[in-house]
């Protein structure tokens, strides 16, 4: 295997002093690139994530087009409850649909938990081909959704503002919520094992949904299984978990087996440091729209950013997913930004 050329993301996860922070972008492989777009009316959704040269290149797109310092295999966290049995659709412009949702426990009793690597081994073959096409350039990130937030599309069956039903499936039979987060975990866990092997240096945890926990319902639904997730398989690879939305979690977040922790914009610089005793690498948090705003703003706003992390245990990201109306010069402006700190 051949040795990382840029390994700023690893050391930064290991606490080590950088000559500059590294930068990725959540979602950065996707909709807002042209040369994405021209696939996706070639190709439909899944058919993009399950061939393993369509992931690759798309997966490759940012590295070569915006120059982040890793790239993040291009999959979706659906792909989890795919491999357990459950129907999953993708409508363009309108999101995910899982037409037969989780109700009762003969419906948890019946998703599959076994031969998850198998099942999923278009995933391991991207991330193999991924990998040798890197020839060492970045490091690779593979991922997952977490629990709690798989939990939401498996039970809501689609997006929601509130994911109330998701919740009201918790607070009303806790017993089942807890047997399906166990069972997804366990799948989780086998599936970022197998990433791992398959050639991820590291692997991120994404609970895009934890935020609309309350801090104690996070405790009990949300974080019980963010720490088994860090715990297995944190001895494979270094990882990052990102609740977002959840600020309250940091203190505790801090004390894991996990690398990192992913912030949204919710949160201040010294607040996260203070919450986490500055004892982990934190990674986030520029507001994904403000990759709208001019160019010299974004590099404005950006150099405040890092001043307010420090250049040590920090990764240069946004606090979430990068929107599709964001023009790509704007997220090169963004990476620069970043890469030029310092200099
Ligand atoms: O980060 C990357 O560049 C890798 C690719 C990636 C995708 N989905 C591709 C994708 C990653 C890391 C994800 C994770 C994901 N998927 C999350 C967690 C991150 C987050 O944003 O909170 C969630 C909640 C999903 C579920 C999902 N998939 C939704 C809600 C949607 C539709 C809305 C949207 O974000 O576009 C998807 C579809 C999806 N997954 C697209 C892409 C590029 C858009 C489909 C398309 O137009 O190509």
């Amino acid at each position: 295997m051949s040795e990382l050329k840029n390994d700023l993301l690893l050391q930064a996860l290991k606490g080590e002093a950088v000559s500059r922070p590294p930068v990725w972008m959540m979602r950065q492989a996707g909709r807002y690139l042209p040369d994405y777009i021209k696939l996706r009316q070639k190709y439909d959704f899944f058919t993009r994530v399950e061939t393993p040269e369509l992931a690759c290149e798309i997966t490759l797109q940012p590295v070569d087009q915006v120059g982040v310092d890793a790239a993040i295999i291009f999959s979706d966290i659906l792909v989890i409850p795919q491999a357990m049995g459950m129907e999953v659709q993708m409508e363009e412009g309108k999101g995910p649909l899982l037409p037969n949702v989780v109700k009762t426990e003969s419906d948890i009793d019946a998703l599959i938990t076994t031969d998850t690597a198998e099942r999923l081994n278009y995933v391991m073959q991207a991330l193999s081909l991924t990998k040798q096409e890197l020839n060492g350039r970045v490091p690779l990130i593979g991922f997952a959704g977490a629990p709690w937030t798989l939990l939401c599309y498996m039970v809501e069956g689609k997006g929601s503002k509130t994911f109330d039903k998701a919740k009201q499936f918790c607070f009303t039979q806790p017993e089942l919520a807890h047997k399906l987060l166990q069972k997804i975990t366990d799948v989780t866990i086998t599936y970022l094992k197998a990433q791992a092997k398959a050639g991820a240096n590291l692997v991120q945890v994404f609970d895009s949904w934890s935020g609309m926990l309350s801090p104690a319902d996070f405790k009990i639904f949300a974080q019980p299984y963010l720490v088994q997730i860090a715990d297995a398989v944190s001895v494979d690879v270094p990882v990052i978990l990102f609740p977002k939305g959840s600020w309250y979690a940091l203190e505790d977040l801090s004390k894991t087996s996990a690398a990192g922790l992913g912030l949204d914009w919710s949160v201040t610089p010294t607040l996260a440091r203070q919450l986490t005793s500055n004892n982990i690498t934190l990674q986030g948090n520029f507001d994904p729209s403000k990759l709208l705003a001019p160019i010299p703003q974004i590099k404005k706003e950006v150099k405040e950013m890092i001043d307010g992390f420090g250049t040590r245990r920090y990764v240069a990201n946004l606090g979430h997913g990068i929107l599709p109306n964001v023009p790509v010069d704007h997220a090169r402006a963004f990476v620069d930004a970043v890469k030029e700190y310092g200099a």
